[in-house]
């Protein structure tokens, strides 16, 4: 089985004390930090956009996961690649078909990783053409938007599939996720748990994230 790759969600942090939460988790040995972007448009809530992320980028030692969960990622793509995105997701219902593998493909171009995200109501056979280009897929396991959701384990099925037809792909999971969630979506073959409640809303951050990464 491949290494997982633990990516707490600031998105459960103290925005006013982010740069203290960031130390917290990389102190707790996360791997990745996710960073969750939205619009207002593509889902119903706001949250930071690039320059809080180029401020993020100044203090966090561990690669930048970020979450687009915006309308035209197009546009904004290249801002968030020079604010040091390191793994750039975004979502495949925010783009037209004809534009997923250029969108891709731009992406890596950066030298950076692309990720391609599904929401719960998409299925995954619908895009799994697009998977052999892209770097990793991210399978909402919630309804984008918020974070302190229940996991929908319906979502998590999609993860078999995709890891029988792509063996390399980084296969990550968001929304929900905890130490029983998080070793049922690692049995069926995701490598990266998301967790924003679980690890900021813990009393003990070490503890949680060493328990994702036993699951
Ligand atoms: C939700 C976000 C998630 C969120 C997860 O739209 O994409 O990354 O932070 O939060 P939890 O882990 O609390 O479900
Ligand atoms: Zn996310």
């Amino acid at each position: 089985m491949s290494k997982i790759i633990i990516s707490p969600s600031i998105l459960s942090a103290d925005f006013a004390n982010l740069e203290r939460d960031i130390k917290r988790v990389e102190c707790a040995g996360a791997d990745w930090l996710h960073i969750d972007v939205m619009d207002g448009h593509f889902v119903p809530n706001i949250t930071i956009g690039v320059p809080v992320i180029a401020s993020i980028k100044k203090v966090a030692q561990i690669p930048l996961d970020v979450h687009l969960m915006i309308e035209n990622p197009q546009k904004y793509i290249e801002s968030f690649v020079k604010a040091g995105s390191n793994i750039l997701t975004f979502h495949y219902e925010a783009v037209g078909n004809s534009e997923v593998i250029s969108l891709i493909r731009f992406i890596k171009s950066f030298g950076i990783k692309a990720g391609l995200s599904i929401k719960p109501h998409t299925p995954v056979s619908e895009i799994m053409k697009y998977l052999s280009e892209a770097d990793m897929l991210l399978i909402m396991t919630v309804e984008p938007g918020f974070g302190g959701q229940k996991f929908m384990e319906e979502c998590a099925e999609k993860i078999k599939p995709a890891r029988e037809n792509y063996t390399d792909l980084i296969i990550q999971v968001d929304g929900g996720i905890n130490a029983v969630t998080g070793k049922f979506c690692r049995y069926l073959g995701a490598d990266s748990l998301v967790a924003g409640s679980y690890i900021y809303g813990a009393d003990d951050i070490q503890k949680a994230v060493k328990m994702l990464r036993e699951v």
